[in-house]
């Protein structure tokens, strides 16, 4: 049985409100689940709420690990508005590098996010790195490879964009295990929702998703994870 890894992107998104009934909501749907080891779930939040998550991750003990959705490429020192990693790492276990939108509205050059991961891996974090084709350069260390074209993405409303095919987003995945050593998982983002996400997960190269839209409810959320492993 495949391990499947659904990470929630909730982007530049919710105030510590809305966190925190995003987390009732949660919740609720998680107590009537059975965790297994099969499945990893991984919530990339902003910073700013990164810590008050972990806090009622551990008090609910929510099947829930955290991710931030950017780190700085430069360490500790004079970097005016940069979170370093080391800051990230005392309350997340992942973080998100070269989604699509960090290149896009942040000029983030492949030499930048290179030195995102260096400083990433260097304390231990975990990477999930998103590629926007196959040839997509991919640092050294990354833990799991998300592909997400950037057409297939949607502006909030995943219903109103048209996702990459399942069979598509199989062929690249399969490519990039092909040219990658060791273990590494592949998932996909764009536009995935509770009805089609089962499409991607049954792919034989495809270990998850990431998805956006889809992730900012609790209850849709847990929906699209029930589904995604319901394969
Ligand atoms: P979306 O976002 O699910 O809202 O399309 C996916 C992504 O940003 O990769």
């Amino acid at each position: 049985m495949k391990r499947i890894f659904v990470a929630g992107n909730w982007k530049s998104n919710k105030t510590w409100e809305e966190a925190k009934s995003w987390i009732d909501e949660f919740k609720v749907q998680s107590s009537k689940f059975k965790a297994t080891e099969n499945l990893k779930i991984v919530l990339c939040s902003p910073f700013t709420l990164l810590f008050p998550l972990k806090e009622l991750i551990n008090v609910h003990k929510l099947p829930l690990e955290l991710g931030a959705q950017d780190v700085s490429p430069f360490g500790e020192g004079t970097y005016t508005g940069a979170v370093n990693a080391k800051q990230v790492k005392e309350f997340a276990d992942w973080v998100l590098i070269g989604h699509s939108e960090r290149r896009k509205h942040f000029g983030e050059t492949e030499d930048v996010l290179q030195k995102k991961a260096i400083q990433a891996k260097a304390v231990g974090l975990k990477i999930i790195y998103c590629i926007q084709a196959e040839n997509t350069p991919i640092p050294d260390g990354v833990d799991v490879v998300a592909y997400e074209p950037v057409w297939a993405i949607s502006t909030g409303d995943p219903y109103a964009t048209k996702p990459e095919t399942p069979e598509n987003a199989n062929r690249v995945a399969e490519k990039i295990k092909q040219s990658s050593s060791g273990n590494l998982q592949v998932i996909y983002g764009g536009s995935t929702t509770p009805e089609n996400v089962a499409n991607y997960t049954s792919q034989s190269h495809l270990d998850g998703v990431l998805p956006g839209g889809a992730s900012l409810s609790g209850t849709t959320f847990f929906e699209l994870i029930s589904h995604a492993i319901n394969i």
